[in-house]
């Protein structure tokens, strides 16, 4: 293998950046020369590819975003977008591919590898929803992104004395939710993976309330059953002590400077990927499994669901007294 491909896929991740670099380093120290594709999949199969050198990559670790930019591609879905894509490929000498990025793009990553290209995916995501790893990249600075916001509120909750609503991310999953509840000193969660009533929440406000507490905070993932401005709705026609406002934090939380866990996570990942495709390995994507950055098939990451850990459901009722 004499030179591969990187590219960043579907929503940003702060972290990105690093493991470019860390992809681009890799590979010149091993003699590899790296093509950067620009805009995904649809960047491919629009041909945007440039080189990348180490120089190329100086500055970037502690950048947000993706000096890559990123894209959903509908294009390559299609039988005749991934074709385009291979031919793309080709032409550029690429021999082997990064796809950094979350489950839609571990999900082209394998469709690549099951055309017969070499590919390695990195799971980022800020939604933690990636099957097979503990941590996807992004995960820890969108979380330190909310606990900030979190903390600011409280501040002006618990002087006027409100029911703070504030929305995460997460459409199909509730870990950023769950966690900012959990840290964040929450009455209650509400997550796509579990149900509550909204009569449980009123409860757990007017409970609050009773027992003396300056404010209330619930914290509602943006997938789950109910719309934030329902909930809104339901506990300003409930006598529950308090005047209710929300906040949705929206993509705030997919910007920023990446933390300290996550340059790490993401250039352990960029290594990782590219000594997996130094060695032969194929359709696999890059996991933190306990202390170790391991390889996980492809195919079971997209056949498989991350679960929520309900503990921190019940952690975060047991705590708010
Ligand atoms: O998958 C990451 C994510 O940020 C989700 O949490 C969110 O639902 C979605 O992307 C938003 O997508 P877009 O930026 O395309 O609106």
């Amino acid at each position: 293998m004499r030179c591969i491909g990187v590219m960043t896929s579907g929503g940003d991740a702060p972290g990105m950046n690093a493991c470019i670099r860390a992809v681009v380093r890799t590979a010149a120290y091993h003699g590899l020369r790296v093509m950067g594709i620009r805009r995904g999949f649809q960047g491919l199969i629009e041909g945007e590819i440039v080189e990348l050198r180490p120089r190329d990559v100086g500055g970037i670790i502690q950048r947000g975003g993706t000096i890559l930019q990123t894209a959903r591609s509908k294009e390559f879905m299609t039988e005749e977008g991934q074709r385009k894509a291979l031919r793309r490929l080709n032409q550029h000498g690429i021999e082997g591919l990064v796809v950094i990025g979350g489950d839609g793009s571990m999900r082209g990553a394998l469709a690549l590898h099951q055309r017969g290209f070499p590919v390695v995916g990195v799971p980022a995501s800020i939604d933690n929803d990636i099957w097979g790893t503990n941590m996807s990249i992004g995960v820890d600075t969108a979380l330190n992104t909310i606990i900030d916001a979190i903390d600011r509120l409280r501040d002006t909750a618990s002087s006027i004395g409100r029911a703070f609503l504030v929305e995460t991310m997460g459409r199909d999953c509730g870990y950023l939710a769950l966690i900012a509840g959990v840290i964040g000193g929450a009455e209650m969660v509400l997550i796509p993976e579990r149900e509550t009533r909204l009569e449980e929440v009123a409860r757990a406000v007017m409970d609050a309330y009773e027992r003396g507490k300056t404010h209330a905070l619930i914290v509602i993932a943006e997938g789950s059953p109910y719309r934030t401005t329902e909930v809104a709705k339901f506990l300003e026609s409930h006598p529950i002590g308090f005047d209710v406002r929300i906040t949705i934090l929206g993509h705030i939380q997919r910007g920023g400077s990446p933390t300290a866990f996550d340059r790490l996570l993401a250039t352990r990942m960029g290594v990782k990927a590219v000594e997996a495709l130094l060695g032969g390995e194929r359709g696999v994507m890059t996991a933190l499994q306990g202390r170790d950055i391991v390889t996980i098939p492809l195919e079971e990451v997209v056949q498989r669901r991350r679960e929520a850990n309900l503990a921190y459901y019940d952690m975060v009722l047991m705590l708010a007294r």
